[in-house]
């Protein structure tokens, strides 16, 4: 086996010496960073220098740079041709696509006490376009050269470069084009770096013990076997791990066999979906659990320290509903059968989404009812609701590449989606938290942007989304469908959000996701116009040229009637002197659609009374009704009541729908269901019939919802603080 690792602080000899001692021993060591990139190596091609190479010896990155023949050849090599040297594939940014992985059959040993493990893979490879190389990523390993195969063919030379990562493997002749399985053996250490694969301590029986633990996020799975380490090779991954009896072994898959072998156990586990390696995830360790099933057959576990199991039942429940949740607002059923939760006692992040192996720092999973805060309660339901979204939005659907990871990562989004749902009273005005990747701007920004999107594609009838289907959610469930399995870029959301709204979505998004800093608009009513400036912030406090699109539909206008009240009717006069003068249909339903939009019971009753004037075109009833929301709901159902009659004489059936709709979808609980019911017996009509159903249906779901939420009280109020107290 190859010697260990240098430590970072080795000296320049000894590294060499190490470097030398493997390739005696026929190891190439693929460590991380420290050393120069090889040199190109000799011109390939002649037939003879490379038999004499394949059967000789391999050559070696060292420190100085140049390469280590165990057997120099025969002749000094002629100056080398660029295009077949495995020195072209430096300083990539990207791996090369000629040769891609289909499927990863992986098998690990971690040795607990050594704090070392060994491995094997076997990657089917597809080979796309001619080549006599393969290009793949590692770091930190030690690979046994004398191992690597592919097809049957032996490379004639392994270089590794480390500062790119990359381990390029050279052979004779172009390899065949399709299908062929690469392997090799390797070894590695589990580190103390919290990533990788790497070791945690845990205190078991007064003893302190080790357990392996990988963090593969952003590119580290490298790191525990090599790979195509990159978001878009997605492959399938079979995995076995061959670990201690006694401990828990997981993995993305359920296990599929196992055999006990005395002190030692083998678990294989199923074969994954098409996933990213980033998601490759692994836990050993002694580990206590409580499980449930979702209504669909999904079973899902939290994982904590032996005799701590109580502590992960918050979670749990908070697990359960999100995958639910999700479900439905994805369109698509969770895609892996099961999903685990494990409290990790050392993690780098506060939490990592691996497909179906979801893992966590401590603190951000369990929750003590005796001993814990409420704001670790809410951290804990945040975190999971977040890493849960990114099993769909993330996982099944995976940024094509690192630069696209502000939409997966925008913890503000997740929250949303969870908290509208959830809770479907409540406003939303957070932005949450930092991730390590983006600083509080990029987050707290893209929170806030996908925000204007929604606004902007109907924010109102998000609030119910999981009954009203609008049209920012129908897009994303189109969006995960359309790439499940694969990878797709922030312009692809933008496009299907287009498609499905006819809105120029793109444009705006991108003014928006490839500018630094906001805009800062000033709006002035002007007479019947609305005057707008806008100018760039930047957070240093220079200003700069940049322009944004800014849909000022809700943004302008919304803000003028959120500050009227009867006794400063003002900026409504104003509104509806733009609706009275504006010769633009487009205008006027933009002023309809914020009439509502308003705490005063008596503007929202004057703005519904408008729709009985010859003002109002009857096609265009449904934009004021739109801005209805909690708060008004009661002047709305009273409104709606004391003037059916006359709403069903002068609106005639098919808009008296969006009437029911848009009002009593409004409630949240059974008996307001009822209420309706029983008032709308004696009204019925089959015209609206369906609508009602539909309706009165949303009014109990949303009642179960908060029925769940009165189960979780503080839960409740402490979502509320934070959306208050962002
Ligand atoms: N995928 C991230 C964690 C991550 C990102 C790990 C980049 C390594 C590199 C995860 O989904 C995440 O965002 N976690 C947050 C918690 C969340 C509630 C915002 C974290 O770790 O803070
Ligand atoms: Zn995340």
């Amino acid at each position: 086996m190859a010697p260990p690792r240098a430590s970072s602080s080795s000296a320049a000899a000894a590294l060499s010496l190490m470097l030398l001692l493997a390739a005696v021993a026929g190891t190439t060591t693929v460590d991380g960073g420290r050393r120069k990139p090889a040199q190109a190596p000799a011109a390939g091609g002649e037939e003879e220098e490379e038999e004499a190479r394949r059967g000789a010896g391999v050559r070696y990155a060292t420190e100085e740079g140049a390469h280590v023949k165990a057997a120099p050849p025969r002749r000094a090599p002629p100056a080398p041709a660029p295009a077949a040297s495995p020195d072209q594939f430096r300083g990539q940014a990207r791996l090369p696509r000629f040769a891609a992985p289909r499927r990863y059959d992986l098998r690990l040993r971690p040795d607990l006490v050594a704090c070392t493990f060994t491995g094997s893979a076997a990657v089917t490879v597809a080979v796309s376009a001619p080549t006599r190389f393969l290009v793949l990523n590692a770091a930190d390993l030690s690979v046994d050269r004398t191992s690597i195969r592919f097809r049957d063919l032996v490379p004639n030379d392994v270089v590794f470069f480390a500062d790119d990562e990359i381990l390029v493997l050279e052979f004779a002749k172009e390899l065949p084009l399709g299908e062929g399985v690469l392997s090799m053996n390797f070894n590695g250490t589990l580190n103390d770096q919290m990533r990788g694969f790497y070791r945690s301590k845990y205190q078991y029986k007064g003893k302190t013990n080790n357990m392996a633990v990988t963090q593969f996020e952003s590119v580290d799975a490298r790191r525990c076997f090599p790979c195509w380490d990159e978001p878009a090779f997605k492959a399938k991954f079979k995995l076995t791990l061959e670990v201690p009896s006694e401990l828990v072994a997981l993995s993305n898959m359920p296990v599929a066999m196992k055999t006990v072998n005395g002190p030692m156990k083998t678990v294989q586990y199923g074969e994954s979906p098409l996933m990213s390696t980033y998601l490759v995830a692994i836990v050993v360790g002694s580990f206590d659990y409580i499980e449930s099933v979702t209504a669909e057959g999904t079973r899902v576990r939290v994982y904590t320290q032996v005799g701590k199991s109580n502590q992960g039942k918050f979670a749990l429940d908070v697990g359960v509903k999100s995958l639910h949740l999700y479900k439905d607002y994805f369109g698509t059923p969770y895609p892996l059968p099961k999903l685990d939760m494990v409290a990790i006692p050392d993690f780098a992040a506060g939490a990592m989404e691996n497909y179906g192996l979801v893992t966590f720092r401590e603190v951000a999973l369990l929750f003590d009812e005796l001993s814990s805060s409420e704001s670790s309660k809410q951290n804990v339901a945040i975190t999971v609701a977040h890493e849960l979204a990114h099993q769909w939005f993330g996982n099944l659907v995976t940024m094509e590449w690192w630069t696209h990871l502000w939409l997966n990562e925008d913890a503000g989004f997740w929250f949303i989606l969870l908290t509208v749902s959830l809770f479907p009273q409540v406003e939303i005005h957070h932005a949450s938290e930092v991730d390590e990747i983006f600083d509080a701007i990029s987050y707290d920004k893209g929170a806030s942007v996908i925000r204007m999107l929604q606004n902007y594609l109907g924010a109102e009838r998000f609030q119910f989304a999981l009954s009203f289907f609008p049209t920012f959610q129908k897009a994303l469930a189109s969006y995960i469908r359309k790439y499940a399995y694969s990878n797709a870029r922030t312009e692809d959301l933008w496009a299907v959000l287009e498609e499905k709204s006819g809105e120029p979505v793109k444009n705006l998004m991108t003014t928006w996701t490839k500018q630094q800093g906001y805009p800062v608009i000033n709006a002035k009513l002007k007479g019947t116009y609305l005057e707008i400036e806008q100018a760039q912030f930047l957070l240093d406090g220079s200003s700069g040229p940049g322009m944004w699109i800014v849909p000022i539909t809700l943004a302008a206008y919304l803000s003028v009637m959120q500050n009227v009240t009867s006794s400063n009717r003002s900026g409504y006069n104003d509104l509806l002197k733009v609706y009275r003068e504006s010769a633009e249909a487009e205008e006027k339903t933009r002023v309809l659609g914020t009439l509502c939009y308003c705490k005063d019971k008596n503007i929202v009753l004057e703005s519904l009374n408008f729709l009985f004037s010859n003002e109002v075109r009857n096609q265009d009833a449904y934009y004021v009704l739109q801005g209805l929301g909690v708060d008004t709901r009661d002047t709305a159902w009273i409104w709606l009541k004391g003037n059916w009659d006359r709403i069903s004489k002068k609106f005639g059936d098919t808009q008296v729908t969006g009437f029911i709709r848009y009002v009593v979808t409004l409630f949240s609980s059974n008996e307001k269901a009822a209420e309706f019911s029983r008032f709308f017996s004696t009204r019925k009509k089959p015209t609206f019939e369906r609508t009602l159903k539909q309706s009165l249906e949303t009014v109990r779901i949303n009642a179960r919802w908060i029925q769940c939420i009165r189960s979780e009280p503080r839960l409740a109020q402490m979502v509320r603080d934070l959306l208050q107290n962002p």
